[in-house]
């Protein structure tokens, strides 16, 4: 059975091997050439970090590296996610405190 293409492509459209990062942890796969956070968005993660102070959920926003909301950690280093191409074991983790109960 042909796996479906998810969000990214029509179903007509090849794609080449995956790689495989993790997310907090969590294995996301993705194809080479996309972005941190267009490979996120397509695995349903929205929530990138969250505000220092409120603690409210931040994403992908300009998706053009101009507005750092998308600001990840990747590998130990603060990066914006909509600027970084995947890479097999890339190591992703998201920013700020964890939500309140009910949040
Ligand atoms: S979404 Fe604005 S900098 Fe990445």
């Amino acid at each position: 059975m042909a796996e479906a293409p998810g969000p990214r492509l029509r179903p007509e459209s090849a794609r080449g091997p995956r790689v495989r990062l993790t997310c907090d942890g969590v294995p996301v796969e993705a194809h080479p050439g996309e972005t941190v956070a267009m490979a996120l968005w397509a695995a349903d993660r929205r929530t990138l970090r969250r505000s220092t102070r409120l603690g409210a959920p931040r994403g992908v926003f300009c998706n053009m590296g101009i507005c750092f909301e998308c600001l990840v950690r990747i590998d130990g280093h603060a990066t914006r996610a909509c600027l970084a191409e995947v890479r097999d074991g890339m190591r992703v983790e998201t920013i700020g405190p964890a939500p309140e109960a009910g949040a």
